[in-house]
């Protein structure tokens, strides 16, 4: 296959045919914009497995996504997008950046979500920018942000409603939208443990990527837990 891409969790792969893609989850981890590296084992596995559960459960409820066919355990077949240099971030419960950009202790509710765009750019650390800049800088257009963030929020609420079932918290996240040949916008990359903060209901215990971020110990612990509560949910709907 022909090499065309390498991030700091995947890899990705030209397809058979021009508008696909294939993706490979490696189990490498990083943090604070790849000033922190490490791994956790099978790390590639659980993300692609979850990934597949919540992208089925999200397209059942009517939103697009890359997600074409799983070819194995770390491989996915996705549609090939163009994508917009945007990380899309929801806050339900303020943490991490949130909560220390604005001195706002971790954990506190908020009266409704909040949606951050961040400029992908990791020479700069991915800033947060606004529409202004999104628009003038011609990362995006009005119409097109404002399409992402209809199929956000409705994706918010769709994950929200999934995880509870999983006793967990979507406390925020961050995805990613990219552009398909017919010009469609469409949900890419991957919603994971990497990708969200997820807190236990019962005992407010992380299960998610702050583990590693913080050196908190069980992260492949965590990661599984997630992955055998999102499969067992995902077997019921
Ligand atoms: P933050 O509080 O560090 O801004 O992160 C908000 C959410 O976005 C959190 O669930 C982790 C996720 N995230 C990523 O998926 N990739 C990133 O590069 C960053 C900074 C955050
Ligand atoms: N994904 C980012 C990095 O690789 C940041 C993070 O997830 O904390 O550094």
């Amino acid at each position: 296959m022909e090499f065309l891409y390498e991030g700091k969790a995947k890899r990705v792969f030209k397809g058979e045919n021009e508008n696909e893609v294939v993706i490979f989850y490696k189990d490498d981890a990083t943090a604070f914009n790849n000033l922190k590296k490490g791994t956790i084992e099978n790390k590639g596995i659980v993300n692609s497995k979850i990934t597949e559960i919540l992208y089925g459960y999200l397209e059942k409820a009517g939103i697009k996504t890359h997600l074409l066919k799983v070819i194995d355990e770390r491989t996915h077949l996705c549609q090939r997008v163009s994508i917009i240099p945007l990380e899309v971030i929801v806050r339900n419960i303020m943490a991490g950046s949130g909560s220390k950009r604005l001195g706002i202790e971790e954990g506190s509710p908020l009266n409704s979500p909040i949606i951050e765009i961040c400029y992908k750019k990791d020479e700069l650390n991915d800033p947060l920018i606004n529409d202004y800049h999104a628009i003038s800088l011609g990362l995006a257009t009005r119409e097109d942000l404002d399409e992402i963030y209809r199929e956000t929020l409705k994706i918010n609420e769709l994950l929200q409603e999934f995880f509870k079932k999983c006793n967990l918290t979507l406390v925020d996240f961050k995805i990613e939208f990219g552009k398909n040949s017919k010009g469609e916008i469409i949900l890419a990359d991957e919603i994971s443990p990497d990708t969200c903060r997820l807190w236990d209901m019962s005992t407010g215990q992380k299960m998610d990527k702050d583990r590693f971020r913080r050196d908190l110990g069980n992260v492949e612990e965590a990661y599984l837990a997630v992955l055998q509560r999102v499969t067992k949910e995902g077997d019921q709907c």
